[in-house]
């Protein structure tokens, strides 16, 4: 998930630290904005080193042309956690104050059901009727609010206004209800096959794998179990995803077929090569004059094999990417192979694809259903995908 911690300068800010790296450690990508008044108790550096994003401070920096900050980073959030939120950002969100970045974005939330403001400060400024004023204010207009603690405070003093347990943030902000997939697991595939003709050249394609990385992480967003099957390594996959590294189409296959069994859904987002030198050479093959054959062989049909065998409780989603009539060759493979799903894309399109940050696909269930995903990132392309294909 997206989520934008803001931290705002309260002596409990040092503990934002702890929770910025908690929510990384959960699979989420965290972004930190922190008020100028943040900065007298913490710096961006540990945020910065944790969450592998850089930290926003203010309205003006604007490093990226292409962004308007406020705007952009409420769109990209999936939650806003303001923790500690200081009696004047309270107070300020409650007027409609934007004098600085984290007022200013709060003012461009368009769903406030995503915020979650975690108040934390001496238990008399708390309990200030202007205070609680305004947190009522708030809270009727949707934001949600996580209790502080009980507790000794930092200025010596015992009562409410405590940063509360990281366990206990997280635990409302994530509520159980979001988990739908808890139980389920799920085999996914992505990335490109290589098949190697000699130790330094293969048959390969330009797939980076982004499609089914994104379609792993919903799932392990949403609870699931998840077991990847990809020869693609990188960052943005979920830590709590179980990566099966492979290179080869025979590799794919074997990992599939000893990984699918107990599987509930099985996505095969891979592009994987439908051929196979039939000699592989153990030393580069050499220049010589005039031109080269080599003779190809079938690799096994993963999706197929899959299809083939699953049983009649399992989901099985192909992905057709096709250049030319695409939802006729989709709905030929759903019946050739037995699947469930297929997912329909256009590789002949530039902005869309292979590579790029968005898709365009289209569903369709063996019913023959089709529902269209126009474009949009892939992100929330497998968010759709999982939707659909777990309702
Ligand atoms: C040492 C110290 C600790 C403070 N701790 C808190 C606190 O825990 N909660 C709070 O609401 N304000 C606290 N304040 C007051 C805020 O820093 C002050 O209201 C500031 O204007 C908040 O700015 P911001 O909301 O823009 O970050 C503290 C101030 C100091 C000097």
């Amino acid at each position: 998930m997206n989520v934008l911690l803001i931290v705002s300068g309260g002596i409990a800010a040092y503990k934002s630290i702890d929770l910025s790296s908690s929510l990384v450690k959960k699979g989420h990508d965290v972004k930190v904005v922190l008020t100028e008044n943040a900065k007298k108790f913490v710096t961006e550096l540990p945020f910065q080193t944790l969450t592998k994003n850089r930290v926003y401070t203010s309205t003006f920096e604007e490093l990226d042309e292409k962004e308007i900050q406020h705007i952009d980073l409420t769109k990209w959030a999936d939650k806003i956690i303001v923790a500690p939120a200081t009696a004047n950002i309270i107070s300020k969100f409650a007027c409609g104050i934007a004098d600085d970045l984290a007022t200013s974005l709060m003012l461009a939330v368009q769903d406030v059901r995503k915020v979650y403001i975690v108040p934390a400060m001496n238990t008399v400024m708390y309990n200030n009727p202007v205070i609680q004023e305004n947190i009522s204010r708030l809270l009727k207009l949707g934001f949600n609010f996580v209790e502080p603690d009980n507790g000794l405070l930092a200025c010596g003093d015992v009562g409410k206004g405590k940063f509360p347990t990281i366990e206990k943030i997280e635990g409302t902000v994530f509520a159980e209800s979001e988990l739908d997939l808890k139980g389920k697991k799920v085999l996914v595939t992505a990335g490109p096959t290589k098949e190697f003709i000699d130790p330094f050249r293969c048959l390969t394609n330009p797939s980076t794998g982004k499609m089914g990385i994104a379609i792993a992480n919903e799932f392990k967003k949403r609870g699931a179990e998840v077991i990847l099957v990809t020869s693609v390594k990188n960052d943005s996959i979920n830590r709590d995803v179980k990566i099966i590294e492979i290179i080869s189409t025979n590799d794919m296959f074997e990992a599939v077929r000893n990984n699918f069994k107990d599987c509930d859904y099985i996505v095969k987002a891979a592009a994987v090569s439908d051929y196979t030198p039939v000699q592989v050479y153990d030393k580069k093959v050499k220049k010589q004059d005039g031109n080269l054959t080599m003779e190809f062989e079938r690799t096994q049909d993963i999706l197929k094999y899959v299809g083939e065998n699953k049983n009649e409780n399992q989901i099985v989603v192909g992905f057709a990417a096709e250049t030319n009539d695409l939802i006729a060759y989709a709905r030929e493979k759903i019946v050739k192979k037995n699947l469930d799903y297929i997912v329909a894309n256009d590789i002949s399109k530039k902005d869309i694809g292979f590579g790029s940050e968005d898709n365009e696909v289209c569903i369709i269930d063996k019913f023959n259903n089709i529902i269209k995903i126009d474009k949009t990132s892939k992100a929330n392309i497998a968010k759709e995908i999982v939707d659909v294909i777990s309702k």
